[in-house]
């Protein structure tokens, strides 16, 4: 073997399980492999998981925060227009060096699959040429996923779709959109339309940004669901964010989810992001702007949470960690008993690959080497404390390590090493 992984405990409740890597693939899983390796990690008690998984994200934005100044208003229309203002100084090299920063902070928290939009709004495709070369770059280490997104809108600016044509011709993996930005309802509906007809002549993937708004009357994803089943588009359709749905009448949400799911389209709801910038002009009560999750997820269809933003226009915050990612919807949606936590951290590791059209990363004899090694026994205690990644494995070799996290106390009296895990339960749940 080349790296054995012993007494390793999996996402599913499995375990103490030795875990025997030969290249870059699993040889096998079993309660002891009786071999030598030519390495050994000891994950005694140690949660191993399947990479996480970012289905949402803007790599041309990301690290930008305060170019060329701060969102004021902290909205999203603010944060629009100030990433409208920063895009004609964007430099190929600025983008790119903003990316790797990214992409080498993303390894670290054991983040390996990212799918970002591209904003295909400035003529010169500044950003898309930049992410194309860092996509080549990190391919070792990163499944990095391009989707063109007209972010001022498919209509209502002039070039938007020559520039997203010629995006995709570039090399672009995935149609992108933002309906509820186009001028009218009717300019939405149409970019829906002509998205999907895009997609579905080349065979692409789509991913709308599709009612990203506290207007119970944003209808698109509706639009974006007949359309996914009218061209057999099935599970290579995202709808993103979602968050008017927060606010439609129960009637009518009663009669859309079953659409969604009939159309097996992949909805990506993304926490940070839709606490912050959702019901900002209500009073109180105010809404949270969350998509329904629970509803989602009852009528079967595959929901995958995203990051959205790192220290961009819209989010000063953000640290490429996805299981920041899942605590927030934890509690945001609220979804707090126990099958749902787990469920939380399926959403940013097996969920967001299926979202992203990835083969399934589940740890398993013959499956891919890739995997995480996290200081936390499973997977509600890896949310509740955002588990430190101890090991982040691809391909079968260590990429990223970490030191567990340690605290030292020096009381009167007491002198103590704790370990954060020292805190779980010690009684099984009822
Ligand atoms: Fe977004």
């Amino acid at each position: 073997m080349d790296l054995i992984l012993r007494q390793a405990r999996l996402p599913d409740g499995q375990g103490p399980l030795d875990i025997g890597i030969v290249g870059d693939k699993v040889a096998a899983i079993s309660p002891h492999i009786n071999a030598e390796a030519r390495a050994e990690i000891d994950a005694t008690g140690q949660l191993v998981a399947p990479p996480f998984t970012d289905p949402h994200f803007h790599m041309d934005a990301t690290l930008s925060l305060g170019l060329p100044r701060l969102n004021v208003s902290g909205t999203l229309l603010e944060g629009i227009a100030l990433w409208g203002e920063l895009k004609p100084l964007l430099t190929p090299e600025a983008v790119m060096e903003r990316a790797l920063r990214y992409c080498d902070l993303a390894v670290s928290q054991g983040l390996l699959s990212i799918r970002t939009h591209v904003d295909v709004c400035d003529d010169r495709l500044t950003a898309v040429e930049a992410l194309i070369e860092v996509r080549k770059t990190v391919a070792p280490y990163i499944d990095l996923q391009l989707v063109a997104f007209p972010q001022d809108g498919l209509f209502r600016t002039a070039n938007s779709e020559k520039n997203l044509l010629r995006a995709l011709d570039m090399g672009v993996d995935v149609v992108g959109g933002i309906p509820h930005f186009e001028r009218t309802m009717s300019d939405g509906t149409r970019s829906v339309l002509r998205l999907c007809e895009i997609a579905a002549d080349r065979g692409l993937m789509v991913d709308i940004h599709c009612d990203e708004s506290d207007d119970p009357m944003s209808r698109h994803v509706e639009t974006l669901a007949a359309e996914t089943t009218r061209l057999g588009l099935g599970g290579r359709v995202s709808a993103s964010h979602v968050t008017a749905m927060h606010s439609y009448d129960n009637y009518y949400a009663s009669k859309l989810i079953p659409l969604i799911a009939e159309s097996e389209m992949n909805v990506i709801p993304n926490p940070l992001i839709n606490i912050t910038l959702q019901g900002r002009s209500d009073t109180y009560p105010r809404r949270r702007g969350l998509t329904r999750v629970r509803e989602l997820r009852a009528a079967g269809v595959n929901v995958a949470f995203g990051q959205d933003c790192t220290m961009d226009p819209w989010y000063s915050l953000g640290s490429a960690d996805m299981l920041d990612v899942a605590h927030m919807g934890v509690h945001a949606v609220p979804m707090t008993s126990r099958e749902a936590m787990e469920w939380a951290f399926t959403s940013v590791t097996v969920n967001g690959a299926r979202a992203m059209g990835l083969p399934d990363p589940t740890i398993r004899e013959g499956g891919p080497a890739n995997m995480v090694v996290l200081q936390a026994r499973d997977p509600i205690e890896a949310v509740r404390l955002r588990a430190t990644r101890l090991a982040v494995i691809k391909h079968g070799k260590v990429i990223a390590r970490t030191e567990p996290r340690v605290a030292h106390l020096d009381l009167p009296n007491r002198a103590e090493t704790l370990d954060p895990a020292d805190y779980a339960p010690t009684a099984k749940d009822p």
